[in-house]
């Protein structure tokens, strides 16, 4: 029996979860957000007192750190080391770190084996940063979806604002720091954000959420 997986790269704030989690209920499949994964380890090294972006710092730490996730009703819980950290990594602080700590090969390498395992074991949507071009290379569906940065610091500080959360974060300083991101994410050495040649590109900066996902499911393939 042959799986379905279906990857889908992007940027920050494009609404990679957002569809990816959408796709997931309407097939009727597991959702799994990597970038949680790249937040749990980011908080432990934050925690810590280390850098994030340090080899020296990280790599010591690697062996003995648990990242696992489970499935509730269709939503991801991530744990570190057995805590549920599903709140916890969605600071401005844990993305910075995330960014910096996905730098370091050793980090990918470790992360990406278990996201093949659970496409292995599992039918899924997988969103990331290199599912289509690194971790599952030879799935028949993948989508690259993205936005201009103006749309997507819009997007990103509304999500948290509606929170009630970074107030006074002026859309500037959000656009920088997303910007900031997206050069780390795509001119890292190991594993970039970049476009895979055959994947379908969504550019939601002008679409509905509702119309992306609609996009998404009509061109899989099953
Ligand atoms: O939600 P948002 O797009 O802001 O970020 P995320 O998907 O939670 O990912 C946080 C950070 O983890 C990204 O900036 C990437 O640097 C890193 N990441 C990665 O390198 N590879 C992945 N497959 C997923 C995330």
């Amino acid at each position: 029996m042959s799986r379905i997986n279906v990857a889908i790269d992007g940027p920050a704030g494009a609404g990679k979860s957002t569809i990816a989690r959408a796709v997931a209920k309407k097939l009727g499949i597991l959702y799994l957000d990597t970038g949680a994964m790249y937040r749990a380890l980011a908080l432990k090294a934050l925690r810590k007192g280390l850098v994030p972006g340090s080899r020296e710092d990280v790599i010591p730490i690697l062996a003995d750190t648990e990242v696992t996730v489970r499935n509730n009703a269709g939503t991801q819980i991530t744990y570190l080391d057995g805590e549920d950290v599903s709140q916890l990594i969605r600071t401005q602080e844990v993305s910075k770190g995330a960014s910096d700590i996905a730098v370091i090969p050793e980090v990918r390498i470790k992360l990406a084996e278990l996201q093949r395992n659970v496409a292995r074991e599992n039918d899924v949507v997988m969103d990331g940063r290199d599912i289509c071009t690194y971790v599952m290379p030879h799935t028949k569906n993948k989508f690259y979806v993205t936005a201009s940065v103006e749309e997507r610091a819009r997007r990103r500080l509304s999500e948290l604002n509606e929170k009630g959360e970074y107030l006074e974060y002026t859309l500037e300083k959000m656009r920088g720091e997303i910007a900031s991101r997206d050069h780390t994410d795509s001119t890292r050495e190991f594993a970039p954000l970049t476009k895979a040649p055959d994947a379908i590109v969504i550019d939601t900066t002008c679409m509905s959420i509702e119309t992306a996902i609609e996009t998404l499911v009509n061109n899989i393939r099953l």
